[in-house]
Formats: C-alpha cells, structure tokens, sequence
C-alpha cells in the first residue's frame, strides 16, 4: 500500500497565479474550506509576465469607453470564435475587480486627478489597460497573496506537483499529488477542485514561460474525461527578446508600442503599414501621420503596430522571412526615437532593466531587437460561462486553463482580467458544489496506489532515457511543425512524432532518489506536455482554415462558411486515443449582434 498524506478540503484551488488566488480568496470568504497547491514558490507565477495591465472598460481616460465596445473589440480579436456570453461577463465585470484590487491595496498608476490610469494596447478601441509600470502582473500576484494569506479558511501547499485528479462515480473528488521537497505523496480529497494552472509554455522551444508551465491543468482535465475547446490555438507574442540566446522568449510588453513604440525593418521602415489585414482595414491608420494622431486624439485610426497580436507576430515573420530582419533574426522596436528617456524609464521600468542587464542596450538611446514568442493558450477546459464548471461534475476551470473566453486570438491585457472575473466566479460556483455536495465519501485506495506506481516508474526503468533529450525534442517539434504558421504535411509529420515520443514517455528514466529531483519531476511534466501537445495537433489539423493564432499555409484564409461557425471539442476516448470534432457556435443573443453592426458603440 503506498503511504501518503491526507488533506480534507470543501474546495482544492490548483494554482496559484491570479485565478487560482481570486478563486481561492472567494471560496475561502463563502466558508468553504480551501486549500491552494502550487508548484513553486507562493507569489511565483506566469500572471506576472501579462506586464502591460488588467483590460477593463472604467472610462477613465477616454469616458467614451463602455463595456459594449470591451465587448466587441475583444470578439473581433479572437476573430469571432470566443464564447460570447464570457466576452460579455468579462467586459462587463472587469472594471468592478479592478477597483476590488485597488481596495485591496494595488497601486496603480494615477491620471492627473487621481483615477486609474490606463494605457493603450493591441486590438483596444480606447486606451484600456490600468497598470503599474509594466509590474502589473507582479503587483497583482503581490495584492491577491496578501489578501489570501489573512484568510482563516485558506491554507496554501507550496512546492507540491499534482499528478492526477481523483475521479470516483464520475465525479471529482480531488487529487493526488507529491512534495517536490521530499517526494512524499499527498492525496487532497475535495468536494470540488478548481483548475487554474495557466498554460503550456514549456512544450514550445522559444517561449515567455517559466519551468512551471508545462499544461499540467489541461492534461489534468483531459486525463479526467473532461472536453476540452479549440486547442489548436496558441499565441506568439510578436516581441519576445531574441538576443542574447540565454535571454531568448523572455517578454517584451505589448506595453511599448502601447506607449508609442514602433516596429522597423533591417531597412528602417515601419512595416506594418505593409500587413493591415481587410478585417481590421477601418480602423487601422494606413500612414505614419495619422497612426501617430492617434496616440492623442482617439478618433483617427489606431496605429498598425497596435493590431491585434497574431496578425503583428506574422507580420514580424514574413519581414524575417523575406530577408529583412535585425542581425539576430527579428525586427527592431523603438521607442528610444520617439520618447524622452524621462518617459521611457518612468513607463517601463522594467524593459529598461531588463535589456540593459541581459543584452547590455540602452532602451532610451538604442531600439531593440524582438520576435514572436510563446506566450499564451487559448484553447483549454470547455466551462459553463457563468459557473466556469468543466463537463466532469465537481471540476472547475478558471484563466488560462480555460477555453472559450479569446476565441482563436486573446487580446493583451483580456488575460489579466480574465483571471479576476472567472477566477472568482469559479471559486464561488466551487464553494456552492461543495456546501451541497454531502460528505466525502470514501476514498478509493486502489486508484491512489496505482497513481502512485506510475509515479515512481522513472527510477525503476535504469535502461531508460534521459527526460531532457526527450523534452528538447518535444520543444524542437512543437516549435518547427506546430508553430506560428502550419502546414498539413507538417502538422501530420508532429503527429507521427509525438506518437512517438508518447511511447517513449513511460521509458523514462530517473536516477537518484525522490528528494527535490529535477530529473523526476520533468519526467513527470513531459507526460502532460506530450498529451496536450498531442491535443494542440490533431485539432490543428482539423481546422482547414487561417484564423487567430493558428495560420495554415495551406488554408490561407478564415472559412466563414464552416470553421468560422464551430468550435472544436478534443476528448480522449476511452481506447486512448484523442478525437476532434467540430460543434456549432452557441448563438449570440439579436441585443449582442448588433453591436458588429458598425455605427451602434463608436
Ligand atoms: O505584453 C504584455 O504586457 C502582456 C500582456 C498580456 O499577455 O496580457
């Protein structure tokens, strides 16, 4: 029998980025006892790469702004396939979690008289994004963690890497997971679990993440029999540091072109003048003079660089491509020619230190060089919009693990608030599952002994191999043949090859023993990343069409006739394999259509 420890918990929150602590903070007020796991340090989290702010319609510098415009803009950004009634939710509460943030002690930025300040980002019809410097995913975490640590029904687990879900009777009822510290296994039998494990960086070679970003909710949730949506889609932040090598995918904030930075070619033009897509042609300035008005005056047409991120990433691609890119193979981004040092410094403090310290240039004096990273996933754990619940009773899905809310393109600055709204939306529904749902019920032994087996085969399998040359390879594939812009034949060249590595995954080897062993617990994550890996393929390989974040160079064009109008919903069946298949759009209300009916919110 494996030996383990038991927590109880109404509620079991896993992760501890912005959803994960707003789900918490609100289970936890409702009188649902909540445990929180994450896998690294508690404050620790990919919410602080979202740098440029929280997107929320407060009107504070343009009191034109309203959530009816959030709402449309944040639909023509993820090219129409985002879950409407979460665009609504989100549009409409982003402001009031915003102001519960400040409350709680975040310091914004102030305008003249005092109010939030927000700034300018991609696909925003108004300057939306209230900030702090470009720290607002670290002044968030900061602000959420100390609002949760005061709470008596909230304990945090820190350092602990869930396995599996438990899932008895076709229920959820918790989650066995071990210490990374000690390698000591814990079972966390829970009434309801809360997914809110951010996205799958990690699978990818060049990328914004951190090591924690290996798709564990995803696969979690797949594991668990739950449906997951539109997983093909991916985002390539177009500015990720290219140079040095070591500093390589670390983010560039949308925030500098929000803040009027420019992207130029090895020829110094400004190119994106060059790829205005016909979808967004009415609003995007077609000459420098007017895109550079409209820093000032909203009514004129927004600056190109300010496109939504899939279009700039490509754009920044097909420039390398066609040979004119900076010596490191990006383009350049420059601010330094169009604001004072003063400024720059003052705004982005952080871009400032970072590019000096990693790759010794002066932001104020020198443009930088930048290309598309992975940065975020759209497609996750399919919910019910306004409970955030996934279609396994007593699992919730919340932020980035969640499907739905940015269609097949998030716009920057949507994710921050994404997490707050659904966040403390899933908590509360996981808090009332859990007040309803009876006791505990018993515990099956069996299933947690051979979850725990399967844990420790890595250091049984001496003749095995290495879990780095296998995750380089992964990285290698997913970045070659499932990247910014995809083909059939590559696509299905990834899917042969990750036939392969999934057979070689429980191959894996471990040597050592189950203290804080790096070996181990990669071997562990790779089983997520090649099956959400896996996901990501198939259902890229079914949408025969360009749109968001997934471009086929086969398929150059959306298809609004018939992709345009369906999800696609990837399950693993209960023979092993994973099916994809495509379901209607839920239809929007006639109040909501009309709003894409031009004139109506401008
Ligand atoms: O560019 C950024 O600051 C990232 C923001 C986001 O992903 O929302």
């Amino acid at each position: 029998m494996a030996d383990y420890d038991v927590k109880e918990l109404d509620v079991l929150v896993i992760g501890a980025g912005g959803a994960g602590l707003r789900a918490a903070i609100e289970s936890a007020s409702l009188g649902a006892r909540t445990g929180v796991v994450c896998k690294s340090l508690l404050g620790k989290a990919h919410t602080v790469m979202a740098e440029g702010g929280i997107a929320a319609a407060m009107g504070n510098v343009w009191a034109e702004d309203n959530w009816k415009i959030h709402f449309r803009d944040t639909m023509r950004g993820g090219k129409m396939l985002n879950n409407w009634r979460m665009a609504q939710l989100h549009a409409q509460e982003a402001p009031d979690r915003v102001f519960e943030l400040e409350e709680w002690g975040a310091a914004f930025d102030r305008t003249p008289d005092g109010r939030i300040l927000q700034r300018d980002f991609g696909g925003h019809r108004y300057a939306r994004l209230a900030h702090v410097g470009d720290r607002t995913g670290l002044e968030m975490i900061r602000t959420l963690q100390y609002k949760a640590i005061y709470l008596d029904d909230l304990e945090v687990f820190m350092e602990c890497t869930v396995l599996r879900l438990l899932v008895e009777g076709g229920r959820v009822t918790g989650a066995i997971a071990y210490w990374r510290e000690t390698g000591r296994f814990v079972v966390f039998r829970a009434k309801a679990t809360v997914l809110a494990t951010g996205g799958i960086g990690k699978a990818f070679r060049f990328t914004s993440a951190s090591w924690e970003y290996t798709g564990d909710g995803h696969a979690l949730a797949l594991w668990a029999g739950a449906d997951m949506l539109d997983m093909e889609f991916v985002q390539f932040h177009p500015t990720g540091m290219i140079w040095p090598p070591s500093a390589r995918g670390i983010l560039v904030t949308e925030g500098v072109r929000g803040d009027g930075g420019v992207l130029r070619n090895s020829e110094g033009r400004r190119f994106m003048f060059d790829y205005i897509p016909p979808f967004f042609a009415a609003e995007t300035a077609d000459n420098e003079a007017e895109a550079d008005r409209w820093y000032d005056d909203k009514r004129n047409r927004r600056p190109p660089e300010l496109l939504p991120r899939d279009e700039v990433a490509r754009a920044i691609n097909a420039e390398v491509k066609a040979g004119r890119g900076s010596p490191h193979g990006g383009v350049f981004l420059d601010i330094a020619s169009r604001r004072s040092a003063e400024y720059i410094e003052r705004r982005l403090p952080s871009m400032y230190e970072q590019f000096l310290e990693l790759a010794d240039v002066d932001i104020t004096k020198e443009p930088m060089e930048v290309g598309p990273t992975c940065h975020y996933m759209m497609g996750g754990v399919r919910v019910e919009p306004d409970t955030c619940a996934a279609t396994v009773p007593g699992l919730y899905a919340a932020g980035e693990v969640a499907g739905g809310m940015h269609g097949s393109n998030r716009l920057g600055g949507n994710s921050l608030g994404d997490l707050l709204v659904f966040g403390r939306r899933a908590g509360a529904a996981a808090a009332e599952f859990a007040r309803s749902a009876g006791g505990l019920g018993p515990l099956d032994e069996a299933q947690v002994a051979r979850i725990c087996a399967d844990a420790l085969q890595p250091f049984a399998n001496e003749q095995g191999e290495s879990p780095y040359e296998l995750h380089r390879e992964l990285q290698q594939t997913m970045q070659d043949l499932v990247g910014i812009i995809r083909t059939e034949s590559e696509l299905a060249e990834a899917r042969d090859r990750l036939v392969g590595l999934a057979a070689r995954v429980p191959g894996l080897y471990a040597e050592g023993n189950r203290q804080f062993n790096p070996g181990w617990h990669l071997a562990i994550d790779l089983r997520a990343m090649v099956a959400v890996s896996t996901c990501i393929t198939l259902s890229a390989l079914e949408r025969r069409e360009s749109r968001g974040g997934h471009t086929r160079d086969d398929y150059p064009k959306p298809d609004p006739e018939y992709f345009g109008k369906h999800n696609h919903i990837t399950r693993l069946e209960e023979d092993g394999t994973v099916s994809v298949h495509a379901e209607p759009l839920p239809e929007m209300p006639p109040e909501l259509a009309e709003l894409f009916e031009e004139a109506t919110v401008s």
